[in-house]
């Protein structure tokens, strides 16, 4: 079965500037894929060419076994844009109409009304994108790419605006499109959400996939840190079948202990090491 996604030495180039500098990447069908990195290191281009808004300098992307861009590979997508507006004077509902037209969708008012009942915003049916926070019009973004029921996913940065709560409605419906075998592509500077929600993250820095794997195969052991009367003391390369024996001799050596911590570094520790010496842009 070919991948949902599939990007085999892709480059982009604008003038000077080497947004993507040869990436290979593959999303399997039912994937939920974080794609991380700081500001200006591709992520949105990377998506922009799986969309066909954006032509490759070389190398290409297919969707579902077909080459990006083309009606069959824009078929199979939803895709939520990092910075879009609504037109202020349409009320959600209008906005989601008028994708439907745009998509095809014959899925009419029952379609609206179950988008707007995932996304939390059918109170809102009726009222105008002027008179929406900003949070209200990233759901209502969401919505809009789900409309037609596309089995390929690509949100830019779809929890940005959200808060806490926002972000759990929009993590429960990730789920639940995860259930659903829906594939799902998102780029995030939210760590912590990624490495709850994503099933595999790949991390790109200046243009290169620099680290990437399961969240928590990329979050490796950190050894232990032991709370003794003489302070703190750290074993960095212990394992947790190391921890007993360190406790059995530190206590047999007259030390009092008084708590064992087992370290893991986060997403966010694997993160900031494939960013050393990195400067915001
Ligand atoms: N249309 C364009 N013309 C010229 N340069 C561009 C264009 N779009 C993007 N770039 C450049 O390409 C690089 C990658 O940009 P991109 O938007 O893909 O980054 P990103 O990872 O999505 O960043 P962010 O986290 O800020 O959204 C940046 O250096 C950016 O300035
Ligand atoms: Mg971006």
């Amino acid at each position: 079965m070919a991948a949902a996604l599939a990007a085999h030495g892709l480059e982009k180039r604008y003038g000077e500037v080497r947004a993507l500098a040869g990436i290979d990447l593959e999303v399997s069908e039912g994937e939920l894929f974080g794609l991380l990195g700081p500001n200006g290191a591709g992520k949105s281009t990377l998506v922009k060419i799986a969309c066909g808004l954006v032509r490759p300098s070389a190398g290409d992307v297919m969707i579902a076994g077909v080459r990006a861009g083309s009606r069959e590979a824009r078929a199979a997508l939803g895709y939520l844009a990092e910075m879009f507006r609504f037109p202020d004077w349409a009320t959600a509902d209008e906005v989601l109409a008028l994708h439907q037209r745009l998509a095809r969708s014959r899925g009419g008012a029952a379609e609206r009304a179950v988008l707007l009942e995932r996304v939390a915003l059918t109170h809102a049916r009726h009222r105008r994108v002027e008179a929406m926070s900003k949070g209200m019009q990233q759901r209502l973004g969401i919505a809009q790419a789900l409309v037609g029921a596309p089995r390929i996913l690509l949100l830019d940065e779809p929890t940005s605006a959200l808060d806490p709560l926002g972000r759990r409605t929009v993590r429960d419906l990730l789920a639940e499109l995860r259930q659903q075998g829906v594939t799902v592509l998102l780029n995030s500077h939210l760590l912590s959400e990624v490495e709850l929600v994503c099933d595999r993250v790949a991390i790109l820095r200046r243009g290169e996939l620099v680290a990437g794997g399961r969240p928590s195969e990329l979050g490796r052991g950190g050894g232990v840190e032991i709370e003794t009367a003489s302070g703190p003391r750290r074993f960095p390369s212990a394992s947790r079948e190391d921890t007993p024996v360190i406790v059995a001799e530190l206590v047999a050596s007259g030390e009092r202990v008084y708590g064992v911590r087992r370290l893991t570094s986060t997403l966010e520790d694997v993160y900031l090491e494939a960013m050393q010496g990195e400067r915001p842009t």
